[in-house]
């Protein structure tokens, strides 16, 4: 029952808050504490990534961004505007859909790989507070592998992910290469410890108009575990924060620009001097919020630990090696607790 209540939040326009969602006083938003957007989240211009002279300072760009937050905006991206804008009104076509055909992909088992699913936060007496979105997930690459799988209403669905996934696929390509040079490495050094049957898969997360967005979540604080994430967010709606020096950040939505968000095994390869960022998303009272998010994971049985080059010049390393899938199942059994995961990995 719970389940299908917070499924049903997406095209429902009569929303009224139960107790499902409202979060234990610690674990709300305190939204007037969120200071406005800043210059710790860098806005990073790609259009130089052809021309040998700018790319050096490019390099430094990126180098001293995820060294310093872990999270920026990159714009002249190379992903075209209009296929942007199309995969997130179609994606927001679907979740308008009535529930009793998006119920097709509905499922509360985690490991299905396409499928609509509720987060929620399980609070210390174990009760489960249902986040205020609804995401939708599924497998980005190689398309001809899943395609079929994906929905057919909106009917330019598969056809139109499909497009946006190879244009994501060449930019996380260009920015893995930036991320390994500004580490001093040759620049296929992170692709090629990630390159052995990736897992790229893409989550799209709806967050209805709140009525009480000082009580609920959109998704609580987490840090990607994977290793790259690509968001968009649709139609310049907020919601997104990143914590920085222990404070909430704005990462308002620039027109035409991505987010770049690096994750926990990020940080491991380059023996933390790349940073997974703490976020989460806020909900508001006014407006729907659509975000897309295309991740890029190591296979279960990769084996991820500090860049050996990187331990040159006598830099002890800070995590052991592991299998990317120990690390899936350490974060699992906590809950998603991950930094306490983290201290696990050291
Ligand atoms: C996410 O962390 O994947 C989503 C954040 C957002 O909706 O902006
Ligand atoms: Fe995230």
């Amino acid at each position: 029952m719970e389940a299908k209540k917070s499924f049903q939040l997406a095209n429902n326009t009569h929303l009224c808050l139960s107790q499902d969602f409202i979060l234990p006083k610690e674990k709300r938003p305190c939204l007037s504490h969120v200071s406005p957007m800043h210059s710790s989240l860098s806005i990073i211009d790609l259009k130089g990534y052809d021309d040998d002279e700018c790319k050096n300072g490019l390099v430094q760009d990126i180098s001293k961004a995820c060294k310093q937050l872990g999270m920026f905006q990159v714009i002249n991206h190379g992903v075209p505007h209009d296929i942007c804008q199309t995969l997130m009104v179609t994606l927001h076509e679907f979740f308008q859909l009535p529930s009793e055909e998006r119920a097709l992909f509905f499922t509360q088992d985690h490991s299905e790989s396409v499928k609509i699913f509720n987060y929620y936060f399980k609070c210390d007496d174990q009760r489960k507070v249902t986040m205020w979105s609804e995401t939708f997930s599924h497998p980005w690459h190689p398309t001809q592998d899943f395609t079929h799988h994906l929905p057919n209403n909106p009917p330019q669905y598969r056809e139109v992910f499909s497009a946006y996934a190879k244009e994501i696929g060449t930019l996380m390509n260009r920015l893995l290469r930036l991320m390994s040079q500004g580490l001093g490495l040759e620049e296929d050094s992170l692709v090629k410890r990630l390159e052995d049957r990736p897992n790229f898969y893409s989550q799209a997360n709806y967050y209805p108009p709140c009525p009480e967005p000082e009580l609920t979540m959109g998704l609580n604080e987490h840090n990607d575990i994977t290793a790259l994430t690509i968001l968009q967010q649709f139609d310049g709606v907020s919601g997104l924060q990143v914590k920085y020096d222990g404070k909430w950040i704005q990462v308002d939505p620039i027109p035409g620009a991505l987010v770049i968000i690096l994750a926990d095994q990020m940080q491991v390869l380059s023996n933390g001097m790349y940073k997974s960022p703490v976020h989460r998303a806020v909900t508001n009272k006014r407006k729907p919020r659509l975000s897309l998010a295309m991740f890029y994971a190591p296979n279960d049985e990769t084996m991820i630990g500090p860049i050996e080059k990187l331990m040159n010049g006598g830099y002890p390393p800070i995590y052991r090696s592991y299998k990317y899938k120990d690390y899936m199942e350490e974060y699992y059994r906590q809950e998603g607790k991950c930094r306490k995961v983290k201290e696990v990995f050291e």
